[in-house]
């Protein structure tokens, strides 16, 4: 492959990467045990489905009024079935910010 193919290849997904070094996945969305099922079906959920539009917001950037604002229309954008919907809603409302105060729920 030529320099310049593989610059167009990897390039743009490295310069991605690296502006996103400071915030690591675990703290946009922190890691369950995978026999929490729901939750951890609901953070694939939101790394995978929820990434299509947008990249994934720390979970911890709202709270839970905020969330219930926001999820009814994005989980109709992201044609989730309705198990898939309810373990993301449950992912989000479980990782969001404290109400009212400041801080995020998991500090990395
Ligand atoms: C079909 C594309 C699409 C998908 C899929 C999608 N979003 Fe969005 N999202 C948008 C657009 C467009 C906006 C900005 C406009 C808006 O607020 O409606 C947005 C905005 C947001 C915001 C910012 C809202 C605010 O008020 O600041 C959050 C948080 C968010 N999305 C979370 C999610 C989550 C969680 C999922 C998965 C359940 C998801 N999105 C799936 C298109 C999408």
């Amino acid at each position: 492959m030529n320099l310049k193919r593989f610059w167009i290849l990897w390039g743009a997904p490295a310069l991605l990467l690296a502006s996103c070094a400071s915030w690591s996945l675990d703290y946009i969305a922190p890691p369950v045990a995978k026999e929490d099922t729901a939750l951890w079906r609901g953070r694939r959920v939101y790394l995978i489905d929820c990434t299509r539009c947008h990249s994934a917001e720390p979970v911890s950037d709202y709270t839970r009024a905020e969330w219930r604002d926001i999820m009814p229309e994005m989980i109709k954008d992201s044609r989730l079935t309705d198990e898939e919907a309810r373990a993301v809603t449950a992912y989000v409302m479980r990782f969001a910010r404290a109400e009212g105060g400041g801080g995020a729920v998991v500090k990395n």
